[in-house]
């Protein structure tokens, strides 16, 4: 009777809610579901780790999980055998745990296994996380992660390295649908949440940014020492990095000059150059600026609706020995620099400078160019007074057009950097009236190791090891509704194991980490959302809807299987879980402490 009556009362309250125009599409406190709840402190990899000798040897290792959901992340159950440590717990809404495990012995058995199974509360989704061991074969130690019970695919990782972590970001809720980092979403992700973000300023968007972003390969236009170990800062063209989500491409660009004449400009190269300026430059040149072009035009052809940003810092020239200082740039090769970027397509000329770009909201650049959004150019280089210095008709810009606070931490090690990223965006406030931060703050996820140890270990290793897998702990749980960079700038995007670097090899963990962040931190401050977040909004599912409506359909339903060494099945047999033990050992450990006194087969 009680119970009816509450009914009732719901029932009623809701229809007065409607008749008085108020709708339950509103952003209201109450409804938050971020978690203050305190979670285990994480642990970055420790330096001696990247030495082979030692990291080789390792025997424990990390599993984060990445909840960007308004569902709290049950463990259910453990089970683990010949390992010293399984630690998995619950993830609290919006939060994240680095999970240990540790194994028995340094050496992998074949036997070493454990599995952890989670549901997501207040729905019928449910993953697992298996570690299994493969004695005979190369990287024995594999991790997969099932997400097979949500309808989101299985995929097999191995560590990047001793006392690394591989990593699951999940976001979406039952009502909108749920993504997962296993693998990449739609190319324009934005465009894809246009409902969610289209009335937010730029500075309240949160997307991937890459790092000397041009410099995917070595082209030795310089005859100088940079190599790929210490000067290479991403796997991946501009192409794919666009794919893997980035949308803010730190480009350093110069002209390469003959040698026995300044005035022969043999093109407009990326570089990476230890100073720019310096008398004797040392470093390399990375893709072409022609290059770069066609790669962002494929792109925004093929993936329309984006708002795009192309800062570009140097705009100097330098002799093809760098060691004679550099070439102020004159009118005559800003020309061609300019006739070159007129070759961009989807460019957004005259936009109104009366304030900053980052406080235009997304739609004012989205809806640009017939729907297919903006690629916005931002000069940022040494041009002097005597040349022009941006050319808004063209759609160039002066850096000084958006107001940006990039922070560097010029740290060598992950555990000094991570603190420092995260203090200065926890240093302003979102969203919240006059307090509100004005600026677009770049963080920079990345370390800076010296010359030596960049040769040494490369910077890959650097980013792939204790760089990029600390986001996913240290970053996640240094972020709230209020607090947040928008533009999380790394090097290696894409890049979970080493050297894996075609498109079906790389994993989506940056990519997922912005869309969940959009989604669902933001939209839970009231600040910045003045909608109920779509994630608890009583709307259809949208991540499913979107999925089945696009040119990718295949995209949002895939429930496949990628293996470690790269092999994909579309189809898998239903019973198919690799890592998962059959036989639960004698002397299996579950998490309540019992240990199995004879072999059972696996309940579950
Ligand atoms: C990759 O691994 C899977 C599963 O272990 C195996 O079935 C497949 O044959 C392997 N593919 C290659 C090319 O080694
Ligand atoms: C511990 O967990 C196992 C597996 O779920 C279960 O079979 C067993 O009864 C539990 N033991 C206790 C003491 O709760």
């Amino acid at each position: 009777m009680r119970a009816f009556r509450l009914l009732a009362v719901l029932a009623s309250s809701s229809v007065w809610l409607l008749a008085s125009g108020q709708t339950d599409d509103a952003c209201r406190a109450q409804d938050r579901t971020y978690s203050t709840e305190t979670v285990p402190a994480g642990n970055h990899q420790p330096y001696e780790q990247m030495n082979p000798l030692v990291g080789t040897l390792s025997t424990k290792f990390y599993i984060t999980v990445v909840n960007l959901t308004p569902h709290r992340v049950r463990l259910r159950n453990t089970h683990s055998y010949q390992m010293d440590t399984f630690d998995f717990g619950d993830v609290p809404q919006g939060r994240a745990r680095q999970n240990t495990v540790k194994y028995r012995g340094t050496w992998a058995t074949g036997d070493d296994a454990g599995e952890a199974y989670y549901y997501l509360d207040g729905t019928d989704k449910t993953f697992a996380v298996r570690v299994k061991s493969y004695s005979s074969e190369s990287n024995p130690r594999r991790v997969v992660l099932d997400l097979s019970g949500m309808g989101l695919g299985q995929r097999e990782y191995v560590f990047p390295g001793g006392e690394t972590a591989v990593s699951l970001v999940v976001t979406g809720s039952g009502r909108y649908g749920f993504q997962a980092s296993l693998r990449h979403g739609p190319g324009n992700w934005m465009r894809n949440m246009y409902d969610v973000i289209h009335d937010r300023p730029v500075r309240h968007l949160i997307m991937p940014g890459t790092h000397d972003a041009a410099m995917s390969k070595i082209t030795n236009k310089l005859k100088s020492i940079g190599t790929e170990s210490n000067t290479q800062n991403q796997g991946v063209s501009i192409y794919d990095q666009l794919r893997a989500g980035s949308r803010w491409f730190d480009l350093r660009i110069g002209s390469v000059h003959d040698d026995a004449d300044a005035g022969v400009n043999k093109g407009f190269w990326a570089m990476h150059l230890s100073n720019e300026l310096d008398t004797v430059a040392i470093g390399n040149t990375g893709e072409s600026l022609d290059e770069i072009i066609s790669e962002i035009n494929r792109f925004t052809d093929e993936n329309p609706g984006e708002i795009i940003f192309l800062p570009i810092r140097y705009l100097v020239g330098r002799f093809e020995h760098p060691d004679r200082g550099h070439i102020q740039w004159n009118r005559a090769v800003v020309n061609d620099f300019f006739s070159k970027l007129r070759g961009i397509r989807n460019r957004c000329p005259n936009l109104d400078t009366s304030t900053g770009f980052q406080n235009r909201p997304a739609s004012y650049f989205m809806d640009r160019n017939d729907g297919k959004g903006c690629v916005i150019v931002l000069l940022n280089g040494h041009l002097d007074s005597s040349v022009p210095r941006e050319s808004p008709g063209d759609g160039i810009y002066d850096i000084g057009r958006i107001g940006v606070r990039d922070h560097w931490s010029d740290k060598m090690h992950a555990s000094d950097m991570a603190p420092d990223q995260v203090r200065n965006w926890r240093s302003v406030v979102r969203g919240s009236g006059g307090d509100d931060f004005g600026s677009l703050m770049i963080a920079q996820w990345l370390v800076t190791p010296d010359a030596v140890a960049a040769t040494a270990y490369s910077l890959q290793r650097f980013a792939i090891e204790p760089a990029n897998p600390s986001l996913y702990w240290a970053g996640v749980n240094g972020m709230d509704p209020e607090h947040w960079p928008n533009v999380v700038l790394v090097d290696y995007i894409g890049v979970q194991q080493r050297d894996r670097k075609a498109w079906d090899q790389l994993s989506a963990e940056l990519y997922t980490l912005a869309v969940g962040l959009n989604l669902y931190m933001a939209s839970e401050n009231c600040g910045v959302s003045t909608r109920r977040s779509p994630l608890l909004a009583a709307k259809a599912a949208r991540i499913a809807a979107a999925a089945s409506s696009s040119t990718r359909s295949r995209e949002g339903q895939w429930n496949g299987i990628v293996f470690a060494n790269g092999t994909t099945l579309d189809d898998p047999p239903p019973a198919l879980h690799p890592g998962r033990v059959e036989i639960l050992h004698k002397g299996t450990v579950f998490d309540n402490g019992t240990v199995l006194e004879e072999s059972i087969s696996n309940p579950w």
